[in-house]
């Protein structure tokens, strides 16, 4: 078995038909969120008594699973986002990969799944992008990586499976929301909660996301870009969105945010933010904040700014909130000054362009 620092040495087996650099070009011209892929993808298989095993790296392609694969059956299933950037100074890097690796466990843990050595998860990405390293893209865009691992045993009992595949693709990105960087609208979920306490709302496993998706539909339907849940004991305390964080700038310039009850999930660039906007002086609550309080807050004008976060959209501002029977907009629907400072100041330390003091950055050598 491995230990948490030691990795495998992964075949390589380079794509025959690789995309060509006239097409890639092309498909750069409309990049969108998650709609093109690179040329590989890295696959580790986990079997009982043996452990991870046959590390390679291959042309990205379909997988072919038994139809009992427990996965099809019970969602034994967990991912992680993170993305690799071209910084100002042309290195390719990564950010905070390792916190990736550490909820991806975590995550791991909740499904009852093997863990993947945070070694070895980082050697994957990093391989990945080595070999696909054409489809870093320059400027605001960057290189999804979506590292996945699923239950692949054919048996139809109820228990953690016995053999797994781990999995990293990658994808080049523009922004996450059509409008790009204008203020997006959410729509506040009552009828549909995301997770329970006990339940797995702080793992990053599919079956949270498939639960979320009639309210996000809702939420299109409203003409909104994102579903906002509140707590499923009824209390009205704001939880996240359906993919992002959330936190809410009082006038004086107070931080707050819910609390990492076990129901939302921790997210990497919540915990950046909380760390960038304390040492700008400003103080952060993590506390329970309900959607009645929040609407009150708005319009007294105690709350100021609100935004969304998360690897996929950064920083997001929300500018229209939509719910049964109303709305409200926040700083008039436009970009408050302290959400856009944070996210300079973020985007900054992805891309290398600020002082990397707390190590944040992970550069991939030899590309
Ligand atoms: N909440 C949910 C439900 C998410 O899917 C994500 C995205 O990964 C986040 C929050 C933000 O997490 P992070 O900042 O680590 O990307
Ligand atoms: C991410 O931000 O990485 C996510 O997984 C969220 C999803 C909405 C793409």
């Amino acid at each position: 078995m491995l230990a948490e620092t030691e990795t495998l040495k992964f075949a390589i087996h380079p794509n025959t038909a690789p995309v060509s650099a006239a097409d890639r070009a092309k498909l750069f011209e409309d990049l969108g969120f998650g709609r093109i892929f690179t040329d590989h993808m890295a696959v580790v298989q986990w079997t009982e008594g043996k452990g991870w095993h046959s590390p390679e790296i291959k042309a990205r392609g379909p997988f072919a699973i038994d139809p009992a694969a427990s996965v099809l059956h019970y969602a034994q299933e967990i991912f992680e986002g993170l993305k690799a950037y071209r910084a100002a100074d042309g290195r390719a890097v990564l950010f905070r990969p390792d916190q990736n690796a550490k909820r991806f466990n975590r995550s791991a843990k909740r499904l009852a799944m093997p863990e993947v050595p945070e070694a070895l998860f980082l050697e994957a990405v990093e391989q990945l992008v080595r070999i696909d390293a054409a489809w870093l893209p320059e400027g605001d865009a960057s290189l999804y990586l979506r590292p996945f691992m699923f239950a692949t045993e054919a048996f139809l009992g109820v228990r953690p499976a016995k053999s797994y595949i781990f999995c990293v693709i990658a994808s080049p990105v523009g922004p996450y929301f059509k409008g790009g960087a204008k203020p997006v609208s959410i729509w506040v979920s009552e009828n549909y909660t995301r997770a329970a306490p006990g339940g797995t709302g702080a793992a990053k496993c599919g079956g949270n996301y498939a639960a979320s998706l009639q309210a996000q539909a809702e939420a299109y339907e409203h003409g909104c870009d994102q579903v906002v849940f509140l707590d499923a004991r009824g209390e009205q305390h704001i939880e996240e969105l359906g993919g992002m964080n959330v936190f809410f700038v009082r006038d004086d310039g107070t931080l707050v945010t819910p609390p990492l009850n076990g129901n939302i999930l921790e997210g990497i660039t919540r915990a950046s933010v909380i760390e960038l906007a304390k040492e700008s002086g400003h103080a952060v609550e993590e506390r329970f904040y309900s959607f009645s309080e929040w609407k009150a807050d708005v319009e007294s004008g105690k709350v100021t700014e609100v935004f969304a976060c998360g690897t996929a959209a950064v920083i997001a501002a929300i500018g229209t909130v939509k719910f049964n029977g109303g709305e409200f907009s926040i700083n008039g629907g436009e970009t408050g000054a302290l959400t856009e400072e944070l996210r300079n100041k973020l985007v900054g330390i992805q891309r290398g362009k600020t002082n990397d003091e707390r190590g944040w950055v992970r550069s991939i050598e030899g590309i």
